[in-house]
């Protein structure tokens, strides 16, 4: 048992982020038992960080571990980007020493920055993808994680035989799947352009009837738009996963910039879920998420930093740019912070367990310090996102761990 005396900043909805200050929290192995203000606290303060705010442990909703030495590499485009960058880089995981220091480099930069759960897709290689899984369990960071499936259209050394693509997929999944409570698979297509109807349809069918996790980019490009009607036929990309047997309540496609209104139609539908990566979708001037529109047909969706085309894995930096990278809609901070925390837990189904601090919740908590000049007041929230480079991380607890 540990009391944490601190100020909390805690998500209730996309409208409201309470800030509660002076709390004492208290941990008991893996979850919060409780939070009562300083006053009423009867017990001891083992830790006093009053100076401190605490917030629920971030979510990424998209993010490619194989990308994060590749940072910030610039080529203003989706697809001659993939090709000048990412193949080359992603090639270098084939060797298991170096897919291993990545992982651990990686991972350890995302409990620095406070995200204490990602969504992440690796290199097309079946032990790039389980050394992931294995460091990820051995810090005891939360994740879904997916090695990402290409079988035409991309170098050779990354191309994979489609049925070999397939077994490790499942493999992967009954290895990892279940075995440990904060880690599981997702199924991960790169994308339509890299990828054959045949692999597509056998990824879907089995995810469908395991209910298990899948990941794709959809729509990010309007030069990858032309490739998938030239490679498909298709009236429309949403379509081709349609036929692929993609589209579930377990699907996250990232980006989604692009879509007609029968897409976006079709998404709601299936009850599919989005990554939105506004830095990403700048830095390769890819468009302009259609906010307005994703959320007019009630389709649900959080943010991704989709490094290494998102420059940072700063998810306070991606809650700015996600107002930033509008042109004509506000968004509050309030409802960038959800987007980060309870409103990508709900999206994950997790949100019994994660994404706010709550009594029963487990105590994935990110510790954050002001500058020393800095007043705290009740706009602390608009501050926390707008002047996000004024603070800190101090430390980042996962399941009441200090990772
Ligand atoms: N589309 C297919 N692969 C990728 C990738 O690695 N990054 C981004 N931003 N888009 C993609
Ligand atoms: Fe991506």
């Amino acid at each position: 048992m540990k009391n944490i005396l601190t100020n909390v900043i805690n998500p209730v909805s996309c409208e409201v982020i309470q800030f509660l200050p002076e709390q004492v929290i208290s941990i008991e192995g893996s979850k919060i038992t409780a939070i009562i203000p300083k006053q009423e606290f009867q017990g001891i303060v083992d830790e006093d960080l009053s100076h401190q705010f605490a917030l629920p442990g971030f979510i990424d909703l998209h993010i490619h571990l194989s990308q994060y030495y590749i940072r910030g590499l610039y080529e203003p485009a989706l697809l001659p980007w993939l090709n000048k960058y990412v193949f080359p880089e992603e090639a270098r995981s084939k060797d298991n020493e170096y897919a291993q220091k990545l992982s651990r480099d990686f991972f350890s930069a995302l409990l620095k920055d406070g995200t204490t759960t990602a969504v992440i897709y690796t290199a097309p290689f079946f032990e790039a993808c389980n050394t992931a899984f294995e460091i990820a369990s051995e810090i005891g960071i939360r994740a879904l994680i997916g090695m990402t499936l290409m079988d035409k259209n991309c170098p050779e050394p990354l191309k994979q035989d489609s049925h070999k693509a397939i077994e490790d997929s499942f493999l992967l999944y009954e290895k990892w799947h279940n075995k440990n409570a904060k880690l599981d698979y997702v199924f991960t297509p790169r994308f339509a352009p890299t990828c054959s109807m045949e692999l597509m349809q056998e990824i879907g069918k089995f995810a469908k009837k395991h209910n298990a996790w899948i990941q794709t980019h959809l729509s990010e490009n309007k030069a990858e738009l032309n490739l998938v009607k030239e490679l498909f036929g298709f009236d429309n990309y949403t379509l081709v996963y349609e036929k692929a047997g993609l589209l579930s309540e377990h699907s996250i496609f990232a980006h989604c910039i692009h879509l007609e209104d029968s897409e976006l139609q079709l998404l709601a539908e299936n009850k599919c879920k989005i990554a939105h990566c506004p830095d990403s979708n700048f830095f390769l001037k890819s468009g302009e998420f259609p906010i307005k529109r994703i959320e007019e047909k009630g389709i649900a969706y959080g943010l991704g930093s989709d490094v290494g085309s998102g420059t940072t894995i700063n998810m306070l930096y991606h809650t700015k740019m996600m107002n930033y990278r509008q042109s004509w809609e506000p968004v509050s901070a309030a409802k960038a912070l959800y987007y980060i925390t309870l409103g990508s837990a709900r999206l994950l189904g997790l949100d019994s367990e994660i994404g706010s601090l709550e009594t029963g919740k487990e105590a994935d908590i990110v510790f954050i310090e002001p500058a020393e000049d800095f007043l705290v007041d009740d706009n602390i929230i608009s501050k926390l996102v707008f002047c996000e480079s004024d603070f800190t991380i101090t430390h980042t607890l996962v399941g009441g761990k200090e990772l």
